[in-house]
């Protein structure tokens, strides 16, 4: 009850300071710093799907996003900007080990520092309950990569043929884990 209570006003208190600094100190405050991570809700499945289909050329359906959202091991994250949702995150936790099984941001908030901002929550949370974060990457993905490299992820090993491609063909993906403890 009382961490319950702890959460809440650290989440009110956080919220607060953040807007009286962006009132106060504006330049203090970049545009990624206003956003708020938010557990998904299904309420936000249209949006999700959205940005999905918008970033992969083999989209996740509907009914996956379904299952994540239902299964009790997973936790599904939205990035919001005001009330628009602008990326999502799902994290697999189960007997120490944990997984990203998706991390997207809508193409028009790339590049503002979203990705990050999710992958360094998911990490946290990944971090209370497992000892190693995995996730897989397409090859041709240099820009994830990029991103999972400056966050300390190594490369384990390759997946191949693991993803659909163009043509019929597959692609591999490359492992990466992150020590968490
Ligand atoms: C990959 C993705 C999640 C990154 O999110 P983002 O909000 O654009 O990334 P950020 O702005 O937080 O940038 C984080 C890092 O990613 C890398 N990065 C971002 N844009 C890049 C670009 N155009 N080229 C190369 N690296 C880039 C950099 O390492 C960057 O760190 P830096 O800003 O300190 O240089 C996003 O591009 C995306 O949704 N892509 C489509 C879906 C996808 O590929 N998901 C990953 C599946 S494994």
């Amino acid at each position: 009850m009382f961490a319950l209570l702890r959460c809440l006003k650290d989440f009110v208190t956080y919220d607060a300071d953040r807007e009286f600094y962006a009132k106060v100190f504006p330049e203090s405050v970049t545009k990624v710093d206003l956003m708020r991570l938010r557990k998904m809700r299904k309420t936000d499945f249209a949006r999700v799907l959205e940005i999905e289909a918008k970033n992969y050329r083999f989209p996740w359906s509907q009914e996956t996003f379904k299952d994540c959202f239902a299964a009790l091991s997973y936790t599904c994250w939205v990035c919001e900007e005001g009330d628009k949702v602008v990326g999502y995150g799902i994290l697999s936790i189960a007997a120490g080990e944990a997984h990203i099984l998706n991390i997207s941001v809508a193409p028009e908030a790339q590049g503002l520092g979203v990705g990050r901002k999710m992958m360094e929550h998911l990490i946290e949370i990944a971090r209370k309950k497992a000892q190693t974060l995995f996730l897989e990457v397409r090859v041709s993905n240099t820009k994830a990569q990029a991103l999972y490299e400056s966050l300390g992820f190594n490369e384990i090993g390759i997946r191949k043929n693991y993803y659909p491609a163009e043509n019929n063909s597959r692609e591999h993906a490359i492992m990466l884990a992150l020590e968490l403890l």
